[in-house]
Formats: structure tokens, sequence, C-alpha cells
């Protein structure tokens, strides 16, 4: 199929910026010098490009409206970086608009021809379910700026990210540090790719010790909440293991009850750590070690991004790398033996 003549070739030939040509296209383009009007008119002209549904949503990029879609708003992880999102667009005078799909691709494919049609100015998407076809065929066809970020990060275009790899080493170099040679990982039973990336940085980091891992034995898979972490707490005492990784701080939060409920003492009797670094973790009997990720600068970073993307006719792909960090706390303690 041939690729249709976009409003950003328009902008790229004629050397200004989308903002330009949408404003002129539409009548508002006085400010501009009439070469510049009658080079991008001409441009229309001889590339039959027609303003349709999709040039209208540029020009109306006035709207300033930035979509923001997240697996799951009630993890106070998204909550956070949403924080972020918002002291941006608050600054730069755009709106958000923020939508959580809970992994339901058809929801999310609802959500995202709403926001096309509401005039969105630019979208953050998070998603874990959101396929690179999807993005190509509903958000670049409609010519909409957007930046990735967490659960799909390994696709092509603008993204914030954070080394998961690391992190996952980071989270099992503590542990080994700290003498524990049988640990066990409670992770998503529906991962996405950055949490593999995660969890293969922690394997990678126990094989450098010459540590054998079982991954029948010692792999616990539930979903990825507070709910998933308390009911596998069983699971994880069967593992007989010293020590436990969570994929994310919601697992491990939960855990901490199902432990407590069951007389099991943390970290006396078995370390936990999570992932994340979100605001519970400090409320939480004991506070949660964890590995940071950055979430509040993640949205801040993805935000900054999208609106110089929406501003810009910078057709090159992005990358933002954010630093992840142990956070030592209460909940892990050296290996004492049995
Ligand atoms: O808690 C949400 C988790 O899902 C985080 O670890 C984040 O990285 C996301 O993938």
């Amino acid at each position: 199929m041939k690729k249709k003549f976009t409003i950003r070739d328009l902008a790229k030939e004629a050397g200004v910026s989308v903002t330009t040509v949408s404003q002129i296209l539409n009548n508002k383009g006085d400010r501009f010098s009439k070469a510049t009007q009658e080079k991008v008119l001409a441009l229309r002209d001889k590339y039959k490009y027609v303003p349709d549904f999709n040039a209208r949503n540029l020009i109306l990029r006035s709207a300033k409206t930035i979509g923001v879609l997240v697996p799951n708003i009630a993890n106070p992880f998204f909550g956070t970086f949403i924080e972020g999102v918002q002291s941006v667009a608050r600054k730069e005078k755009f709106i958000p608009l923020v939508f959580s799909a809970n992994r339901d691709p058809n929801l999310e494919k609802y959500y995202l021809s709403q926001m096309i049609e509401r005039s969105i100015s630019g979208l953050v998407i998070a998603s874990a379910t959101m396929t690179t076809d999807t993005i190509n065929e509903v958000i670049s066809f409609n010519d909409i700026p957007y930046i990735l970020f967490d659960q799909n990060h390994t696709q092509q275009g603008d993204r914030v990210q954070t080394s998961d790899f690391l992190g996952g080493q980071l989270a099992a170099n503590h542990l080994l540090d700290l003498g524990h040679r049988h640990i066990a990982i409670l992770t998503s039973d529906n991962p996405s790719e950055n949490l593999n990336h995660r969890m293969n940085g922690f394997k990678k980091a126990i094989a450098d010790h010459q540590l054998n891992f079982d991954e029948v034995r010692d792999v616990i898979q539930a979903p990825l909440t507070t709910t998933g972490g308390y009911q596998a707490t069983d699971q994880v005492l069967k593992t007989g293991a010293s020590a436990v990784f969570a994929a994310n701080d919601e697992m491990a939060i939960g855990l901490l009850r199902g432990l407590h409920e069951r007389g099991v003492k943390v970290p006396a009797e078995i370390s936990v750590m999570g992932y994340d670094n979100i605001y519970l973790d400090d409320y939480v009997y004991p506070r949660l070690t964890t590995v940071q990720q950055p979430i509040f600068d993640l949205g801040v970073g993805a935000t900054e991004m999208l609106i110089e993307l929406i501003n810009s006719d910078n057709n090159e792909d992005h990358v933002q790398s954010f630093p992840v960090k142990l956070i030592k706390r209460d909940s892990t303690a050296p290996y004492k033996g049995n």
C-alpha cells in the first residue's frame, strides 16, 4: 500500500514545523511570511494533500491535550508517573487525559480512537498490550506524536526507559550479598517485556554466582497486583527459599500480608524485596527493600519529550534513559541458616 503523504512529510519538505503547515492550511497563517505560505500551499497542491480529519487534529493541537494510556491506574506506580506528567503539562498549559485499559486490547483501541476523535495533541503509552501493529496502524497513520515507556519499551519510537536488566541484577546482588543462596522469584503470570528483562537480569546475577536456579520450583507466577502477591503466599513458602524477589512492590506488599497472617517473620525467617519504590514502601511493616525507578521523573521526562515532539518536526527516534537504584529498608536481612 502506498504510504499516505502526511502533514509531517509536507512540513519536512517545506522546511517548517507541522504547526506552521497546519495553521496555514487552516487559514490561520497570517503571521507567517508570504513566501512560507505560498510554499506550503504549492506543496499541498503538488501532492494533492487533503487536510482531512487528521490535519484538523493537528491544528487543534491548540486544544493542547495529552493522552496517557496506562495498564493499571490503581497501582501507585502509575499514579506517581501521572503526577510527573501533570507537573509538566500544567506548566506548558496542556491537559492530560488518562486512561487505564486494564490490559484489554479492545478497550485500548476504543480509548485510542476516542482520543484521536477528540483531537489529542500527543500520547504517552505505557500499555502492555499496545502492539507495534496498533501503533503503526492507528497512531502513526493519524500522525500523532507519541512516547513509549515501561511495559512496551522495546518497541521502536521515542521513549523514556530504565534498565530493567540492571535493576534485576541489583536485586539479586543485594540478596546474594546478604548470604542468601536459595532465592525464589514472584513474578507476573502475564509478564510484559520489561518484566522479562528484569527477571533475566536477576537470573543472570544468580548464574554468575554459579548457583542453580530451579525454574519449576522457584518461579511463582501470579497477577501483578497486591492480591496476586497475597494469594501466592503458600506457593512462595513451599519453595523453602530464604529470600524472595517480587516483580513489583505491589506483589511484595501483598506477600507481606500473607506471610504475617501465617506467622512467618520478615526478615528473620524470609527476606522479601520488591521493585519500583512506590510511596507505600515506607508505610508497610516491615518497610520494604526495593529497586527504585525514578517514577515521577519518568513522567516528567516523557511529557517534556512529547511536548517537544508536538512542537517540532524532528523525525529521529529519541531515547531518554533514567537510573535505577537499590533502596535498602527493613524487609531484607542477612541469611542466618536453618
Ligand atoms: O508496578 C508496575 C510495574 O509494572 C512496574 O514495575 C513497572 O515497571 C511496570 O512494568
